[in-house]
């Protein structure tokens, strides 16, 4: 398990065993990737991320991912992986989130992207990402650098 600090100075743990902080998380978070390119989204407020949100009543993690994915990038997943968990505490809450990794399968088009304008495919993503402005700070803590190394290490197997 790691400790550290997000990018506003909130409190983090990440961990990539299987539900460590809660059997129910209610968010989500996707690292999408469809053939060599990353699949982000472009928040409307915070910039570009990976998509996700929360878990609505009813919905597994798992279908939160798809229809999360759906709603912000437009895009069909063709395998989703459950990576890890992390855990935010803010001055109000405490947000607990699942990381997964998603193949991309095809992306169909539609008119609204719901809080996002929609997706937008990198094959690289920055160096100094905490440094770039485009990006949202859910990109800028080490939640997205350790996942990075957990698909890099799948990927190799
Ligand atoms: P909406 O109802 O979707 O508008 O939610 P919200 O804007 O209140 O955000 P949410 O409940 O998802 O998160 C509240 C706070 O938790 C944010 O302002 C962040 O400080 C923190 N937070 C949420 N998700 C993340 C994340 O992925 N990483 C980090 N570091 N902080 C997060």
């Amino acid at each position: 398990m790691m400790k550290f600090k997000d990018y506003f100075g909130n409190q983090v743990q990440l961990s990539f065993s299987f539900l460590p902080f809660s059997k129910t998380p209610k968010h989500v978070w996707v690292i999408c990737k469809y053939k060599d390119k990353w699949v982000l989204t472009v928040h409307k407020e915070r910039g570009i991320e990976f998509p996700g949100g929360k878990v609505e009543l009813g919905e597994t993690p798992e279908e939160a991912a798809h229809r999360e994915v759906m709603e912000e990038t437009g895009a069909t997943i063709a395998s989703l992986i459950y990576l890890g968990q992390y855990e935010v505490t803010t001055m109000t809450e405490i947000i607990i989130k699942n990381i997964y990794y998603a193949q991309i399968e095809s992306f169909t088009s539609q008119k609204s992207f719901y809080e996002t304008e929609g997706p937008i495919l990198l094959e690289k993503l920055p160096d100094r990402i905490n440094e770039d402005d485009r990006f949202s700070f859910i990109m800028k803590d080490l939640v997205l650098q350790e996942s990075l190394k957990q698909i890099e290490k799948l990927e190799t197997m």
